[in-house]
Formats: C-alpha cells, structure tokens, sequence
C-alpha cells in the first residue's frame, strides 16, 4: 500500500518505466524451471527491458539449429503427406479479396470489434473519460492494434516455418513445410495490405509477443521452434483470428479472415502431428516436463501480460496510470473473453501432444483456462467448425 502510495507521487513517466520493470521482473520470477529460464530468459530481457523489437529496422536474431537432409526421399509420414496435397489444393491469391470495398472503420456498424467491447462505465470510474466519437476511434484502434499484432505474428511464422522446413527430420514434413511458407507469405501480404490500404496505421510489436518470437527463432531445439510457432503462436492465432472472424461487420476483413483461418488450420494440424509421437515417444519424462513448463509460462506472457500498451502509450501515457489501463482492459468483458477465447484451441492441442499432465493442470485451472481442455484438437477441427462459431468449435 505504502508502495502504491510512493509510486503516485512519482511523475507519470517514472512511475510507467518502474511498472515496465515490476512487469519484467514478475515475468522472470514466475518461471519456476530453470531451464525454462534459460531459454526464455534472455529473450525476455531482450523484448521486456531493451524492447528491440521496437528500435526499428532490422532487428538481428541470431539462430542455431541444425539443416536436416534425406538423400533417399522417403515417403515418411502419411498425414503430412495428406496435409501437403491439401495445402496445394488449397491455394489462394490475396489479390482476388474484395479490395474495392470502401472501408470505414469509423461507421460503428462496420468495425473490427462491436463499440462494447470495452466496458466505458468502468473506463469513467477508472478516469478514462471518452466522447462517443472518440469510443470509436478507440475501439478502431485496439482492433488495428490486434491486426498488427496479427501481422507480426505472421511475419515470425513466415521465418519460423521456414527454419522448421529445415530443421524436421519428415521429408513429407519438409514438402509440406514449404506450403506453409507460402502461406505465411499470403498472410504478411494481405494483413500487411490491410493495415496500409484500409486502417492506414500500424503498431509496433509487443513486447510479450516479440520475447515469444525471439526466443523460438534463436533456441536449436526443433521441436521446441514447432511447439513455439505452430502450436502456441500459431494456436492463439487461431483462437483470435476465429473471435475477430465472428466479431467484425466490416466485409473485406471477414473474407479475409476466412481465407487466413483455413490455412491456419493445418498449420496446427501439422504441429499436432509432428509433436505428438516425438513428445509423447521420444523424449524423457525430464525433458516432457520443460516443454510443459515453457508451453504455460508462454501462454501466460501471452495471457497476463497482451494488454494493448502500445494504444495505451499512444492515448492515455500522460493522465492514467499503466495499472488503471491493465484494469480497464483486464475487467471489460468483451475484451476479456477475447483474450479468454484465444486459449480454447490451444490447450486441447497441449493435451493432444502430451503436454497437459496431472502435474501442470492445476496451474491451468488457477488461470481459469481448463474449461477448454476437452475440446477438440486441430486434427480433429475442420476449417468449417472454426469458421461456423466459437460455441460449436470449442465443443467436444
Ligand atoms: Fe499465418
Ligand atoms: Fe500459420
């Protein structure tokens, strides 16, 4: 209290740089496995403290895992080997959307997300105080942050699936691996055309989200790049690319959205089956348990700590405190059941590849996130259910 009471008198740009620190230092002292801390350490200082994701271009991440070749082009694994003829069949142009329509995102009826996605009575007692113009153009702009934030993610599975195409022992897994990397370039295309043509603004990476990318991208473990990037990158993904897809009105960004999700879901289907014989088969019970350690201390960077400071910074740094925006985003509803609702096709590919014991669930319960583990997993979701509603998705 004494605590809180100090940091008040403090001015504002102070008190932001010590709730930056008190976040990091949070992040490293929840990560109970220290082998977890080694791998996601030094990534954490990396995006959380020197924020290099946002000291503009380039930004250099160094890589360490190894080529893999089969000079004998075996027919190795079955369902990647179905996955690939899909992915050829399932080819599309990001020119061909619907790029005429006039966009305007400022009509309330078109939105990225509905005008009561934030709770605007508890912004007033929060000291957020907003014109019904500019609720609007907030709302705007934390669904243009979500796209950006989409687009960067995008960006690292273009170069994560890339380096996994390398990296894979399958030669069915390196022939469809290179679909995805096409795909991945269709994604950065058309959300990149998006942000430029139609919002006409683009965010800066998150910090949480850059630490995730930059610690997948440097560690030389293959299945650790694929547990990364195609199960929990690629999953939340997912997860808020299907709510956005049920959410918005606005025309152009439903279809393609639409398009995204469906190469989306055999991305995942293809991390489920790459990892579930090698985790499950392969690795030891001390090796199992890293993986399902850096799996919850990822999704909880993702969980605790996506709250949108990059809109806030660009709003409200100078009259509200970082603390009363976290509670601003943290309490409304419909942005609470965004961030609730990315989880629900992630935990039941966890549990589908080994990595949602006895030992992690009660930690998943105390998050509020178990509620998803029964339901279906990506090889068992078709782009159908994920595109006919969340309710019917989640649904075992
Ligand atoms: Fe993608
Ligand atoms: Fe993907």
């Amino acid at each position: 209290m004494l605590k809180g009471y100090v940091q008040r008198l403090l001015p504002t740009r102070v008190q932001r740089a010590l709730d930056q620190l008190g976040e990091m230092a949070s992040v490293l002292s929840e990560m109970r496995d220290p082998r977890v801390m080694s791998s996601l350490g030094p990534s954490a200082v990396r995006g959380l403290l020197l924020k290099r994701g946002k000291q503009g271009r380039p930004t250099l991440t160094p890589s360490h895992h190894q080529a893999y070749f089969d000079w004998s082009y075996p027919g190795d694994q079955p369902e990647m080997a179905e996955l690939y003829a899909r992915a050829k069949r399932g080819q599309w142009d990001g020119d061909d959307l619907p790029w005429h329509l006039d966009v305007d995102l400022e009509n309330a009826d078109q939105g990225m997300f509905p005008l009561d996605f934030l709770d605007w009575e508890l912004g007033e007692e929060l000291g957020i105080k907003l014109t019904p113009k500019e609720r609007v153009r907030l709302i705007t702009d934390m669904g243009t942050w979500s796209l950006s934030q989409f687009l960067h993610g995008e960006q690292g599975a273009l170069l994560a699936a890339a380096q996994v195409t390398e990296a894979v022992q399958f030669m069915d897994g390196k022939l469809y691996g290179a679909t995805q990397v096409v795909d991945e370039a269709r994604h950065v295309e058309v959300f990149a055309r998006y942000l430029e043509t139609k919002a006409e603004k683009l965010y800066q990476i998150n910090d949480n989200l850059f630490t995730i990318i930059d610690a997948l991208m440097s560690d030389g473990r293959w299945d650790l790049k694929f547990l990364g990037m195609q199960i929990m990158v690629e999953g939340l993904a997912l997860g808020a690319f299907g709510t956005m897809y049920n959410k918005t009105r606005e025309p152009l960004l439903k279809e393609l959205l639409k398009n995204v999700i469906q190469d989306e879901a055999r991305h995942v289907h293809y991390g489920v089956v790459a990892l579930r014989e090698h985790i499950t088969g392969e690795l030891d019970e001390r090796e199992r348990r890293e993986r399902e350690d850096w799996a919850f201390e990822v999704a909880m960077l993702m969980k605790n700590r996506f709250f949108a400071y990059e809109v806030y910074d660009e709003w409200f740094s100078h009259k509200v405190s970082r603390a009363k925006w976290r509670e601003f985003i943290g309490r409304s509803p419909g942005m609470e059941e965004f961030r609730t609702l990315m989880f629900s096709r992630l935990v039941p590919n966890l549990r589908e590849i080994g990595l949602l014991s006895d030992r992690i669930k009660p930690h998943w319960e105390r998050v509020g996130l178990m509620r998803f583990a029964n339901g279906r997993a990506a090889d068992k979701v078709t782009a159908e259910d994920l595109l006919s509603g969340e309710a019917r998705a989640i649904a075992a």
